[in-house]
């Protein structure tokens, strides 16, 4: 059966590596295997002697425990180890989905999250990102209306990719218990939790709020390692549990050992490789401050609480023709209309060392092409 283009996978694919400006990297920036294991104090002879055996398909009950050990009243038994992030997406939806079923969705919402969950299901309602006073808002009322009695899943994201909303924490617990109480399930994606910035404060894991919870996380975004393609499902539910380890002996049977060795390294600096990104990225939002004031002719600056990205305004332009254009500039942007949202906006991301370096490219490139738009 087809499935939908994964537009922004596809745009990636077509530019991410041959464009010389990356302006729009959701993960933030990535270290060498040997830096990796002097921060873990990890003797490389141990990564050397690694053999390449299959592994446990749940994953390794040692690294089980470490991710377990990130979140409270969690067990390496509620685990499952990945073999990327995504793989926990299309796993989760087809262990929780059957057709027909009703399944709510933020959105804008990376692609995957809402294209697979309407592939098996037929049956979408939005949940839409508002724009208030300059900044970006979900409206609790309008999710409660969306909310049918065939409604089985609520996708959410937080921080979110590609808004850079975070609830406060008031509104995430209203949340998970309107949820409990309607006996809908929820998927929580916290790819980008830790990220939070300035005077935010890491939420808890929505797990933690509420044991029905799904949450899928993993190590691409905050700690900046995605070609370790790591990640993990936490699901409490054993029966549950069971399908989705079902349909991963469809997909990758089990994580690779040098992943699986790598990643309990990565596991053990956690929070060093977490704060690097974390100054890296509110360096490059202020040091884009100056930029985006003059071009404020051009973008509408739309501050980001938490994550790597922001979504941006574009003014009098549309925003995919302005990326494409770009792209062929050798500058990469990614438009709004590549996250299922109106062609208006356009996302940032800051997690790179080369950001500011690339921004300089761009502001060359908007003031060779567009000099009276300059402030
Ligand atoms: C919100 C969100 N979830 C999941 C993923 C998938 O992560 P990975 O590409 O490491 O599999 C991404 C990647 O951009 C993402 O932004």
């Amino acid at each position: 059966m087809k499935i939908k283009p994964f537009e922004i996978e596809l745009y990636f694919a077509k530019y991410e590596f041959n464009c010389k400006h990356l302006l729009c990297a959701s993960d933030c920036e990535s270290i060498s295997i040997d830096e990796l294991l002097q921060l873990a104090d990890m003797p490389q002879k141990d990564l050397l002697e690694t053999h390449l055996n299959y592994t446990e398909s749940q994953g390794d009950p040692i690294l089980r425990e470490k991710i377990a050990d990130m979140t409270a009243d969690v067990s390496a038994e509620d685990v499952v180890f990945l073999s990327s992030p995504e793989e926990g997406i299309f796993i989760a939806m087809h262990a929780l989905l059957d057709k027909g079923d009703h399944v709510i969705v933020v959105s804008p919402v990376y692609e995957s999250l809402l294209n697979l969950a309407e592939h098996i299901t037929h049956n979408i309602s939005l949940w839409p990102f508002r724009l208030k006073d300059g900044v970006w808002w979900l409206d609790e009322e309008e999710l409660y209306r969306l909310a049918t009695p065939q409604t089985r899943l609520l996708i959410i994201n937080f921080p979110h990719n590609p808004t850079g909303y975070l609830p406060d924490e008031a509104m995430f617990k209203r949340l998970l218990h309107w949820a409990a109480n309607k006996g809908i399930t929820i998927f929580c994606d916290e790819m980008y939790r830790g990220l939070e910035l300035g005077e935010r404060k890491t939420l808890p894991s929505a797990v933690e709020l509420n044991p029905d919870v799904i949450v899928l996380s993993g190590l691409s975004k905050t700690y900046g390692l995605p070609g370790l393609r790591s990640g993990w499902l936490i699901v409490k539910n054993p029966v549950l549990r069971d399908e989705v380890l079902n349909w991963k002996m469809y997909t990758s049977i089990c994580a690779t050992r040098p992943g699986e060795a790598l990643s309990l390294a990565a596991l053990a600096c956690r929070e060093t490789l977490a704060q690097r990104n974390r100054d890296l990225i509110q360096q490059n939002i202020a040091g884009a401050k100056p930029f985006f004031e003059r071009w404020q002719n051009i973008f509408e600056w739309i501050p980001t609480q938490a994550g790597s990205v922001a979504l941006i305004g574009i003014k009098q332009f549309s925003a995919q023709v302005f990326c494409e254009t770009l792209a062929q500039a050798g500058i990469l942007l990614l438009p709004s209309t590549y996250m299922n949202y109106s062609d208006t906006h356009i996302r940032f991301g800051f997690g790179r060392k080369s950001f500011l370096e690339n921004l300089k490219a761009l502001d060359a490139h908007l003031t060779k092409h567009y000099p009276e738009k300059c402030t």
